[in-house]
């Protein structure tokens, strides 16, 4: 018998869509539909059915019923976006960072992303196994109910593997849905320095086969930025990349005008990711793709650096999705609720456009959006129910309070 439960007078189901929209772009981000006073059925773990409490039909007998009065019942956030397995915290980064040294400067001392990969290498699978898990805890409670997470804090071929082999175990063990990127061009190890190319031929010709072999990898990304890999790197490595299957997601213009949203629309990357110098030339590029514009504001306001240009983003008709970066140098937090805030006080998203960003649109940049991402028919039943708010504008308002109540995952 189909296991049912049944959630009623919903104080407002928000997130609906009826059209099969895969995304949602430009003016049509600004709408959200909803239902007040509502009723939703889930059966097997899906969404089957839903409408106002006018129309409620007879309750199944077997439903488990639950009373939603005051709160909003929305889809899980999609975290298209993170570094979630990592060892250890940077907090002596932070504190440098506060006296006045740029993320770059921290880098080219071989803090950054090559301090992680040298904790990285010492610490054992099960320990990061477990640190990680504890993570996906904490964003579930914060209303996560998929996310992507890459690797790129091993930076050689043994430790990249252990990464992405915990991110394997994680999928299994967790009930949320994990999508694993492959990001072995993250940064230079301290070895090849110079002599970068080299590197690469290390990914290309070692990290990826072996990636692919053990099936450890949905997508692939590269920091494809200002003192780190340039467009021809990024090239050689998505082309080989492709031959195995996997489709880019990459770390774009987050340092500079790179060229690395260009050269992701060429390679029909489903998302360019950080986006903070994005002009004329890549909106441009953009236009008329199916890459997902991906922008991560709590990497922009942890390091002080610029914000990207959401709003003409919107305005020229493009999608834009959010996510945290979950990672411990340039945004220790995975709580999607505040990247919410941030996209409506740093970008200038009003709370329904940025609700978009954190749900339908960037369940596209993690290609889950035919199961998540949106209250619609068929789909899983992965919702979050909230405290009792008096509205959708309220969640992005009331900053830093946990406004989550359950996160359901099916
Ligand atoms: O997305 N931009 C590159 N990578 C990460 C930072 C990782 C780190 O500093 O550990 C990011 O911000
Ligand atoms: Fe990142």
């Amino acid at each position: 018998m189909a296991n049912r439960s049944l959630l009623t007078h919903i104080g407002l189901l928000a997130g609906i869509i009826e059209d099969g929209s895969p995304f949602l772009a430009g003016e049509s981000m600004a709408v959200v539909n909803t239902i007040e006073n509502a009723w939703l059925l889930m059966e097997d773990g899906m969404i089957s059915d839903y409408g106002s409490m006018d129309s409620l039909p007879p309750r199944p007998e077997d439903a488990i019923s639950q009373d939603c009065s005051g709160r909003i019942v929305m889809p899980a956030f999609c975290d298209s976006h993170t570094h979630l397995v990592f060892a250890g915290t940077r907090e002596i980064e932070y504190v440098d960072k506060i006296k006045g040294l740029s993320y770059e400067e921290i880098a080219k001392r071989g803090g950054g992303i090559l301090n992680s990969a040298a904790r990285m290498a010492e610490i054992s699978g099960e320990k990061l196994l477990q640190q990680s898990l504890e993570r996906l805890d904490l964003i579930q409670s914060y209303g996560t109910g998929a996310v992507e997470i890459k690797s790129g804090y091993g930076l050689n071929t043994a430790s990249e593997l252990k990464m992405l082999r915990v991110i394997k175990q994680m999928k299994m063990m967790s009930p949320l849905t994990i999508k694993a990127t492959f990001l072995g061009a993250h940064a230079i190890p301290q070895e090849y320095r110079g002599n970068p190319d080299k590197y690469v031929e290390v990914i290309v010709n070692e990290m990826i086969p072996a990636v692919a072999e053990e099936n450890l990898a949905d997508y692939v990304d590269v920091f494809c930025d200002k003192g780190f890999f340039t467009v021809p790197q990024t090239e050689r490595i998505l082309s080989v990349a492709g031959k195995y299957g996997l489709i880019p997601k990459i770390h774009a213009n987050e340092l500079g005008f790179s060229g690395g949203i260009q050269t992701g629309v060429k390679y029909k990357a489903l998302s360019v990711d950080h986006m903070e110098y994005t002009g004329d030339a890549e909106i441009r590029a953009l236009r008329g793709s199916r890459t997902m514009p991906t922008l991560l504001p709590g990497a922009a306001f942890f390091l002080g650096m610029v914000d990207p240009p959401a709003r003409k983003m919107i305005e020229a008709g493009l999608p834009l999705a959010m996510a945290s970066d979950f990672n411990p140098g340039s945004s220790p937090s995975g709580n999607m609720q505040l990247i919410w805030s941030f996209g409506c006080i740093k970008l200038r998203l009003t709370p329904d456009e940025a609700f978009n960003a954190i749900t339908i649109n960037s369940a596209y940049a993690m290609g889950v959006e035919q199961e998540l991402g949106s209250i619609t028919r068929g789909k899983r039943a992965s919702l979050i129910i909230t405290k009792p708010v008096p509205n959708l504008a309220y969640m992005p308002y009331a900053y830093g309070d946990n406004k989550v109540w359950k996160t359901l995952i099916s």
